[in-house]
């Protein structure tokens, strides 16, 4: 089934999730693929679990928008394990929809992480999955995007995002 995505001002996106200990369920499989699918009709290349409303540290990853089935990633309980470059570039997230800042990442990231069976995985990756292993892994510890913009920007934002709870146009 497709979720409905959680938006800022939700408490769920700015607290951190809980470790998943339990794997290879038939909830979780049916978790994940309720996250490809609510992911893939909200047009996002990447979603983390409090995005729609369960506070676990899974993520699900398709840099490809599900052109090529070998880009579809499940990060459970992931951690950064090593950041090296930089890349300057614009970054989005769906519970903040309407808005795309710049943000400057990491330009070659590697993460570990477990799979849906609980075997644990490193994988590297390069520019748009950097970017993306960086902002799902900070889902899950309840950071959002718009905390690396500067306090002016993120002010601004937050006034806007105020104006359109007001008028009932934000979730
Ligand atoms: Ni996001």
């Amino acid at each position: 089934m497709v979720y409905p995505i959680v938006k800022y001002g939700d408490p769920v996106l700015e607290r951190e999730a809980d470790d998943v200990t339990e794997f290879d369920t038939p909830e979780l499989h049916q978790l994940l693929s309720d996250m490809f699918e609510s992911m893939y009709a909200a047009k996002g290349v990447g979603l983390a679990a409090p995005q729609i409303g369960i506070g676990r540290k899974i993520a699900v990853i398709d840099v490809s928008n599900n052109a090529n089935p070998e880009d579809k990633l499940v990060l459970i309980n992931p951690r950064i394990l090593q950041v090296e470059g930089r890349q300057d570039g614009e970054e989005g997230c769906l519970s903040v929809p309407g808005f795309r800042e710049q943000v400057r990442r990491g330009r070659r990231v590697t993460i570990r992480a477990q799979d849906v069976k609980g075997e644990f995985f490193e994988k590297t990756g390069e520019d748009l999955l950097a970017r993306a292993f960086l902002h799902e892994t900070e889902h899950l510890l309840g950071r959002l995007y718009i905390t690396h913009l500067s306090a002016l920007k993120r002010d601004l934002m937050r006034r806007k995002i105020k104006k359109l709870q007001r008028a009932g146009e934000w979730g």
